[in-house]
């Protein structure tokens, strides 16, 4: 057994059940770039206070490089007795510069604000990578858009036809919930750039080394003020979860849509090869299982938000051993974005849409319905009355096999005298798209507007 941590109030090494069930370098060691990286700036506040000579410095931050490049060779990984990666990393540095040096680090820091400051570390690192995977997604629906400008297609409510649309548009709606995720993410970095090093294991530090020089070494911002929510607190991680969770939802609404479209029912879209699958079985089967994928795994990033949730909630202040469950979920939710964002990107990127099926569907189911009643009440007839006699003008051509242009004048006339054969002039797709031009309209003007708007507000993480 290797308590070398607390030997010294311990008469006996811990048992084997509780090492390995203590055990956590199985994901943690993760953190030891950002661990060797927080000792360095530690051991500098440490000379800086005179708690370590110049020559101890230099020899100090020579051993932390030497471990640091055995880590990267992949030479230094934990022992099967170390308990986590702070435990391991100790052991190291003393195996490196010698027990009276290396025992010297520990001053003034506890591994509860360590750990707090490290996770902040790992989650600020990987936002910015997540966050420009997800510019990338963006990128890719934008240019599906501007590469359809006139597209058409049936716009749906209820999943039933609705009115028509631009395809442009019903792609770019699904462009802004990632755009505001991006945000999300801009947003939580003011949080998670809050500094606990130094916080010590509850009470703070009482050595007189700087937090502020850490920190910003750290490339993190102000120290926390207060000691004890620093070491106990995880909402930064709940939040980043929780945002992870949400773009998973996004790409799995998309992912929805997609799987719909690519029915031979439906037949909108056609998938490429290199992202889509076959059957081991069926000769004939194209599967989208990147976008089945994605579904699945949303359902994963929620589990990791509602798994730590439950972690913390009733939980007392300040360290408790719980906490340490903070890491797994969100190193999942990372992973899981990280390999799930590149290839639902390519998909996007390489979707074919059948345009001319699109523009066929468009008109189907009286999607034009509302276009009737909106011209009436452009001559005066109240909205109650329009809707009324374009609801009757859908059941009588709905009898007759016909569509909404088809009836005679007379025909017209005889559902409603103020329904005249000039209605025919509304009763287009094209029509119908340039007509509603207001604010967020799927009219071709405003789809332009909004992809232009989308642009400026893309931003990197
Ligand atoms: N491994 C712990 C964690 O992940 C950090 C160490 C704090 N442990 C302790 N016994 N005070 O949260």
């Amino acid at each position: 057994g290797g308590a070398s941590l607390w030997g010294g109030r311990f008469a006996s090494g811990p048992s084997p059940e509780l090492v390995a069930l203590s055990r956590s370098t199985h994901f943690d060691w993760a953190l030891a770039g950002y661990d060797l990286q927080g000792s360095r700036a530690h051991a500098r506040a440490l000379a800086a206070a005179g708690y370590l000579s110049p020559d101890e410095l230099t020899r100090m931050l020579e051993g932390i490089e030497v471990i640091d490049r055995g880590i990267r060779d992949g030479v230094i990984r934990p022992l099967p007795d170390d308990e986590d990666v702070h435990f391991a990393l100790e052991r190291e540095l003393v195996a490196t510069v010698g027990a009276e040096l290396g025992g010297k680090l520990r001053a003034g820091r506890s591994r509860n604000d360590q750990i707090a400051t490290l996770i902040r570390l790992y989650l600020l690192d990987h936002a910015g990578r997540i966050g420009h995977l997800l510019v990338q997604l963006v990128d890719a629906l934008a240019a599906q858009a501007s590469a359809h400008p006139d597209a058409v297609m049936p716009g749906r409510t209820h999943l039933q036809h609705a009115q028509p649309l631009l395809l442009a548009h019903q792609l770019l709606a699904h462009a802004w919930p990632l755009v505001r995720d991006l945000e999300r993410l801009r947003d939580w970095r003011a949080r998670a750039t809050e500094s606990p090093y130094g916080a010590g294991a509850v009470a703070g530090g009482a050595l007189g080394l700087d937090p502020v020089a850490i920190a910003h070494e750290l490339g993190l911002g102000h120290p926390m003020p207060n000691s004890i929510d620093a070491t106990a607190s995880r909402d930064v991680v709940a939040e980043f979860a929780y945002i992870a969770a949400q773009v998973g939802i996004d790409l799995s609404r998309l992912a929805e849509e997609i799987i719909i479209w690519n029915t031979r029912e439906f037949g909108f879209v056609r998938l490429h090869d290199g992202y889509s699958t076959g059957s081991s079985i069926m000769p004939q089967k194209k599967n989208p299982d990147i976008a089945e994928l994605a579904r699945g795994k949303s359902g994963r990033l929620i589990g990791n938000l509602a798994g730590l949730l439950a972690t913390l909630k009733g939980l007392p202040l300040g360290y408790n051993r719980d906490l340490q469950e903070d890491k797994e979920p969100v190193f999942d939710s990372v992973q899981t974005l990280e390999v799930l964002l590149p290839a639902f990107t390519g998909m996007v990127a390489t979707l074919e849409f059948d345009l001319e099926r699109l523009a066929e569907l468009a008109p189907q189911g009286f999607s034009l319905a509302t276009d009737v009643a909106d011209h009436l009440v452009r001559h005066g007839v109240p909205f109650r009355e329009a809707h009324e006699i374009s609801g009757a003008l859908v059941r009588f051509c709905e009898a007759e096999g016909l569509e909404l242009d088809e009836p005679s004048d007379a025909q017209y006339a005889a559902i409603d005298p103020r329904l005249t054969g000039d209605v025919r002039a509304v009763l287009t797709v094209r029509g119908s798209i340039a007509s509603r031009a207001g604010v967020g309209g799927t009219a071709p003007e405003r789809v332009a507007e909004q992809l232009a708007a989308l642009a400026a507000r893309v931003q990197e993480v």
